[in-house]
């Protein structure tokens, strides 16, 4: 066993039984560093490994707890499979986390979000598409100033959105440089987003593109504020050579050891959220156009934020408090905006078709807690003094919400509606309601589930949504 399995090992065990990696160093082995020392590479001798084994398999048989059950934080199809502890559920029976602790099941909805369900709506649904499209139009609103235009994508997913946007930036200012910095601790997000690049640095030469999986408060600026994280630190920097497309991908896809190395994460065993194992930054730029971006090309000790454009496209779930998301989210990517500049935040909204199968099946369901006035009202009081020289602008609904469909061909929807159009619908309504797997595992055993989405696709003769969006801008100097 390596010191990486051991420390998954660790890690599952503790998020299951709810303890924090200290304690349980403490309690092991007398140890409250050992995770800690760990990760940074120190060693243990096989007397302490075999402690902390015993301990793991001892505590999980009084606890009642599966053995060794391997969690994949990241859902990502490419790694182990994902064997979730489940429990039987028995129809009626409170829902409980998978390890059957008190914990909120809500607060562990990314460990039941999975991959499939994201990829098959960004695939079958124009969200990602209408997202760029609304997102370009802040483009016309920023004021960059050399040496670049500064771009900050809060959550890059598989990347749909962020090359999209590139491409409209390109149009825009097709001759300054761009430093486009990304946020995104899915290593499986990560590969997707880099497919999708090569075409960017082939037609926009002086561009310097950052990937980090730093959370909201630390990405911005790359640089972690916790000491301990920011010795592990891994910075990666890929200066691309040739000049074609197939070349740059060649060298991209090239990094695929170099990511799953070090595009780790584990699981917050206080707050069900995923978190990164070592905070990575990657940085990529074309070596032939490295003199020209030598002044925006990021160095290990931080960068300047001052960020022209901030993207933040379903930043966080719908059903997390408003502290969290004013907090954590919003009020540090408000104040990563450089003088002049834009964050659009987007979420979703409701009230729409997707919304009415979801409600067919959970009549009391509204997983749209908080609309973009409480968020805006809640951003501002965070941030106090240090939103003087922002604008909080909720706009009227005709400019802050706009539709999106599911791809469908007219005569899909008839009498009887094909069975992959009925899963893509239902998938898209339960997905963008974030409804978790638990309760999903209880609805599919009968077919009222299929019913209900069958009665609304031909009620409006196909499926839309909803999404909702403002915008935090920082005046001129
Ligand atoms: C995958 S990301 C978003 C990444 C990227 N900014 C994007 O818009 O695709 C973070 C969270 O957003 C959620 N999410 C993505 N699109 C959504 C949508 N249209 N409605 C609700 N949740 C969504 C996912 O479940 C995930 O937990």
């Amino acid at each position: 066993m390596n010191a990486q399995e051991l420390l998954q090992e660790i890690s599952d065990y503790c998020r299951q039984a709810g303890l924090a990696e200290s304690t349980f160093g403490r309690r092991a082995v007398n140890d409250g560093k050992l995770t800690a020392r760990l990760r940074n590479g120190g060693r243990i001798t096989t007397e302490t490994l075999d402690r902390i084994r015993a301990f793991i398999h001892a505590r999980r048989a009084t606890a009642g707890l599966p053995q060794a059950a391997i969690i994949d934080p990241m859902n990502s199809a490419s790694r182990t499979p994902t064997i979730a502890p489940k429990r039987p559920h028995t129809s009626g029976a409170p829902v409980t986390s998978p390890a059957g602790t008190d914990e909120d099941p809500q607060r562990n909805f990314r460990f039941f979000d999975n991959r499939q369900k994201y990829l098959l709506f960004v695939n079958t649904c124009s969200e990602k598409w209408v997202v760029a499209n609304r997102v370009s139009l802040e483009l016309a609103n920023i004021h960059p100033r050399p040496p670049a235009v500064r771009v900050f994508d809060a959550g890059v997913g598989d990347g749909s959105v962020l090359t999209r946007v590139m491409r409209s930036m390109h149009d825009r200012f097709p001759h300054q440089p761009f430093y486009v910095a990304g946020k995104e601790i899915s290593l499986e997000d990560v590969r997707l987003c880099l497919q999708k690049m090569a075409d960017r640095f082939f037609e926009h030469a002086g561009t310097v593109l950052v990937l980090t999986n730093m959370n909201y408060a630390d990405a911005p600026w790359l640089a972690v504020k916790s000491v301990n994280a920011a010795s592990s630190l891994v910075w990666h920097e890929l200066a691309l050579t040739g000049t074609t497309s197939h070349q740059f991908e060649e060298q991209i896809m090239g990094l695929e050891s170099f990511l799953s190395e070090n595009w780790k994460a584990g699981v917050s065993p206080k707050t069900g959220n995923p978190v990164y194992e070592r905070p990575v930054v990657l940085v990529i730029y074309r070596a032939d156009h490295k003199f020209l971006l030598e002044p925006i090309i990021p160095h290990p000790g931080g960068t300047q934020a001052n960020y022209d454009l901030v993207i933040a496209s379903q930043p966080f779930r719908l059903r997390s408090s408003l502290e969290f998301k004013s907090k954590r989210v919003l009020a540090p990517l408000a104040r990563a905006l450089g003088p002049g500049g834009r964050m659009i935040a987007i979420h979703s909204h409701g009230h729409d078709p997707g919304m009415e199968i979801v409600t067919k099946v959970w009549p009391e369901e509204n997983p749209f807690g908080h609309d973009r006035h409480a968020l805006l009202k809640a951003t501002k009081a965070e941030l106090g003094p240090l939103g003087r020289d922002l604008n909080f602008n909720a706009y009227a609904d005709n400019r802050s919400l706009f539709r999106y469909d599911m791809h469908t061909l007219p005569t899909e929807i008839s009498a009887s509606i094909g069975t992959s159009t009925l899963f893509a619908a239902w998938n898209a309504a339960v997905y963008v309601a974030q409804i978790e797997d638990a309760r999903l595992e209880k609805v599919i055993t009968e077919t009222k589930y299929l019913e209900a989405t069958a009665e609304v696709l031909q009620k409006h003769g196909g499926l839309w949504f909803y999404d909702e969006s403002f915008v935090i801008s920082r005046r001129r100097e």
